[in-house]
């Protein structure tokens, strides 16, 4: 059944996404810009802080958690919170966004403690331009991880490429091959500008899309499961198939379902508007599950009805802090 609590807009919230930590092992060059000052240890959420707002969280009808970062396998023993959260009745699918370097090592311990499946940053397959786009030579260990998580069962594996043209743009075409060739699940996400649209021309799914279907394939739309603002095609055979995600050219706003927990504590009603409620002090301050549910409700309530991209950047906050 459709659960979830709605917004002043009408669209119901029922998808969590939890940015457990700000710190990560790479240095993506759209994700973070400037000076990094990190979060202090006290300032972060606690495992049990987030396991309550998380069962708030699915009294109001939240269904889907997703974990991210900063990078969240920089967290130590993340598995513990993802066995904390896996019991939470009503919360049927957990899933993580990783940069896919800890996976290796990682992968088991995460399907084991109740992890579904994931998603994992990957925006080259040439080495040295991964290196140049993340500041780490880490190609390979981002590949091994992928299949890693294949081994354990964690499905589907998604990789998220983002395209920035005049940087990745010319491996468009790879990457579809891939995911014909080997059955990889390749979504290409429109690259968000920190400063506004004007700051930098920005390649379109319908270029991206154009592009495979010339060079590659035809493509047919599909389903493949997932809580997210992506749209599928399969190549008309095999398992692999391509997934655009279209925050600048075709924003998904109006189907927005979701709400975000930053790690240190505030509720953030969306990606693109600096707008945050506090939630960390009422956790410190003995607040029970009702208390909590008043918070989210708050948050949901005051969802923006659309992000302002063209004329405004992501504000004060970096990707990295947010969790995409
Ligand atoms: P599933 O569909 O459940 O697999 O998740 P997802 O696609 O929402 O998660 P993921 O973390 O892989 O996000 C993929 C891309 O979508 C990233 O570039 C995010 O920044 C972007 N994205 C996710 N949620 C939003 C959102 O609410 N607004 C905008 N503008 N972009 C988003
Ligand atoms: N534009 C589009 N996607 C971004 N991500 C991070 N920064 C940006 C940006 N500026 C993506 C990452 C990751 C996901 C959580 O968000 O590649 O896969
Ligand atoms: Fe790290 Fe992910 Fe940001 Fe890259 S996109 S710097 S991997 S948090």
């Amino acid at each position: 059944c459709v659960t979830g609590t709605f917004d002043a807009f009408n669209r119901r919230v029922n998808y969590l996404r939890i940015s457990v930590t700000d710190r990560c092992n790479l240095r993506c060059t759209y994700c973070s810009d400037g000076e990094i000052n990190h979060l202090h240890h006290d300032d972060i959420l606690r495992y049990e802080e987030i396991e309550r707002v998380t069962k708030a969280a699915a009294a109001l009808g939240v269904r889907h958690v997703r974990l991210s970062g900063g990078e969240p396998l920089v967290r130590p023993y993340l598995w513990n919170l993802i066995e904390l959260l896996t019991p939470i009745p009503g919360i049927e699918d957990i899933s993580l966004t990783t940069n896919g370097t800890l996976l290796k090592e990682q992968a088991t311990k995460l399907r084991s403690a109740g992890l579904k499946r994931i998603n994992v940053s990957l925006d080259s397959l040439r080495p040295g331009r991964f290196e140049r786009i993340t500041g780490g030579d880490k190609l390979g260990d981002v590949l091994e991880g992928i299949q890693e998580a294949h081994r354990v069962g964690l499905s589907p594996v998604k990789i998220n490429m983002v395209v920035i043209p005049g940087v990745n743009d010319d491996e468009v075409e790879d990457f579809a091959l891939m995911a014909k060739d080997e059955g990889w699940h390749v979504r290409f996400i429109e690259h968000m500008p920190f400063g506004g649209i004007g700051s930098t021309p920005s390649m379109t799914v319908a270029e991206i899309k154009e592009k495979i279907e010339s060079m590659v394939s035809d493509l047919w739309p599909c389903c493949l499961s997932g809580a997210g603002p992506a749209s599928y095609f399969s190549f008309g055979e095999g398992q692999g198939t391509i997934g655009f995600i279209r925050p600048v050219s075709h924003r998904f706003c109006g189907q927005c379902n979701r709400l975000r927990l930053t790690a240190d504590g505030k509720l953030r009603p969306c990606l693109l508007n600096d707008l945050e409620i506090d939630i960390k002090s009422a956790l410190r301050n003995g607040a029970g599950i009702s208390d909590l549910k008043d918070l989210l409700k708050q948050a949901i309530i005051a969802k923006p009805e659309r992000h302002h991209l063209e004329t405004a950047g992501i504000g004060g906050r970096q990707m990295r802090q947010i969790g995409g």
